[in-house]
């Protein structure tokens, strides 16, 4: 009877959580989310509201820049971007199922984020372009915002749907950890 008090009492300790996310990062994502959606929407009119909410993406972009080299353990590029040989070899482990559970940002997350803030980037620069005297009422940056910014949803709807699968692979929410900075520690 002894014995499985002592063997239950372990479990309990495995299930706790631990803080991954600091809070400037999770500030930064929904507030990320938040511009992106209505810089995107008032696209049509790219009015002086549209231009605020693409300065603000911009904004978050370079603080998320300036944070991946100073900010919190799991925030750190260092901590997370993989190299090509790390990232292929996830991508097999994911097609075998046997992909693992990562703390931080797994592989294939790592990568998407990149490529996020890099189109975020180029879709907020050639938005800005638009208004210097170069390429005032050039229709040709105007066609490259657009691509970018419908490029950069593209990925949204990706990284999402990776979200979404990799909370059911690993039975953990991650939208929710996005939120309260905390995942369960193995
Ligand atoms: C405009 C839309 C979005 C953009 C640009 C975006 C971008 C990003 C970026 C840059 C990160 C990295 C966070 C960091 O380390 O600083 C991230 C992570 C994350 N995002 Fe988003 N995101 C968007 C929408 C969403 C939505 C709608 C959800 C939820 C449904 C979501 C859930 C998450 C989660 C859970 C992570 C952490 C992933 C992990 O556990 O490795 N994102 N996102
Ligand atoms: C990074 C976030 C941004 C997103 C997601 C975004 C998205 C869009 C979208 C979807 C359009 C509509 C394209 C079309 O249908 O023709 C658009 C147009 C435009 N955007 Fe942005 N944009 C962003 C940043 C900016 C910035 C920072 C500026 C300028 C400071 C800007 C200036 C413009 C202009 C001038 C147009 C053309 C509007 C027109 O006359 O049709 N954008 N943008």
């Amino acid at each position: 009877m002894k014995a499985a008090v002592v063997t239950a009492a372990p479990a309990v300790v495995t299930a706790r959580s631990v803080p991954v996310w600091d809070p400037l990062v999770r500030i930064f994502h929904w507030s990320l989310v938040l511009a992106f959606f209505s810089a995107y929407l008032l696209g049509d009119d790219g009015g002086s509201l549209h231009q605020a909410f693409g300065y603000t993406v911009l904004g978050l972009v370079a603080f998320r820049l300036v944070w991946g080299a100073v900010g919190s353990r799991h925030a750190r590029f260092s901590s997370f971007v993989p190299s090509p040989r790390r990232l292929l070899a996830y991508f097999k482990d994911m097609l075998a199922g046997r992909e693992e559970r990562h703390l931080g940002h797994n592989p294939a997350g790592a990568a998407m984020i990149v490529a996020l803030l890099l189109m975020l980037a180029g879709t907020g620069l050639t938005g800005w372009l638009q208004t210097t005297d170069a390429w005032w009422g050039s229709e040709a940056m105007e066609e490259v915002h657009e691509v970018l910014a419908n490029g950069t949803l593209l990925l949204v709807a990706l990284h999402v749907l990776g979200v979404l699968y990799s909370s059911l692979r690993h039975h953990e929410n991650l939208v929710r950890a996005m939120v309260t900075g905390r995942k369960r520690e193995e």
